[in-house]
């Protein structure tokens, strides 16, 4: 585990196999927006609900490059730091609340199910208790989307409360919004997904 600290940019946090920083527009790649277009990745997120171009990606990196505090966008990178696979957001951290809601994705097909979500929102949660200092993390993720679920509970994660039937569905069905949560002195970090050295 290693994080280096670059603000007013985003830090760097290698983990056991992963790199996560910020994205730079050099970063956004033809898979990036696909991923983001994809209705099997994004049947569960709601830019789903807005086709995606290369411009509005754009956009939407250069906003969150200018502004890394009221909310942070990382890329999470495999292949030695160089292939962009997915992300993890905090999109909009309560500063005076010291806590912040947590999003993630995974999207490139060939990323899918090593475990690099779990580990990216273990970095993620690492950073976030032991350098910015936040108290608690909460999530919501689709009722039955079990990916999220699992990725969640086992960083600890707990449900909290759910929201019944806020949300509708990618079939169109009315389904619960599950909220979970994380407090600072519960998060135990765990050498096998961050490395040795935390
Ligand atoms: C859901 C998602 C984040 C999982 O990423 P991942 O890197 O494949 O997840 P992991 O490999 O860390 O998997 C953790 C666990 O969840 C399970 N899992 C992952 N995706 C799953 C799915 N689609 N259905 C059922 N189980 C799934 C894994 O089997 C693993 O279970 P295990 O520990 O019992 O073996 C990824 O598929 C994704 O980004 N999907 C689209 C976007 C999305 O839904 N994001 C979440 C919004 S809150």
């Amino acid at each position: 585990m290693e994080i280096i600290l670059r603000e007013p940019a985003l830090p760097i946090i290698r983990t056991r196999r992963l790199v996560i920083r910020d994205i730079e527009v050099k970063d956004i790649s033809p898979e990036y927006v696909a991923w983001l277009n994809n209705p099997e990745v994004n049947k569960f997120l709601e830019v789903r609900f807005v086709e995606q171009t290369h411009r509005s990606v754009e956009d939407y990196i250069i906003a969150k490059l200018k502004d890394t505090r009221s909310s942070k966008h990382f890329g999470v990178y495999d292949k030695g730091g160089e292939r962009l696979i997915g992300t993890v957001t905090l999109p909009s951290i309560k500063w005076k609340h010291l806590s912040s809601d947590l999003s993630f994705v995974i999207g490139h097909p060939d990323a899918q199910g090593k475990g690099y979500a779990t580990e990216a929102v273990h970095g993620v949660a690492y950073y976030c208790f032991k350098h910015c200092g936040l108290v608690k993390l909460w999530a919501g993720y689709y009722d039955g989307h079990t990916g999220s679920a699992k990725v969640l509970a086992k960083n600890g994660f707990k449900e909290e409360g759910r929201l019944v039937k806020e949300l509708v569905d990618y079939t169109g069905k009315r389904v619960d919004h599950v909220l979970v949560g994380l407090l600072a002195d519960d998060f135990v970090p765990d050498e096998k997904l961050l490395g040795s050295g935390a």
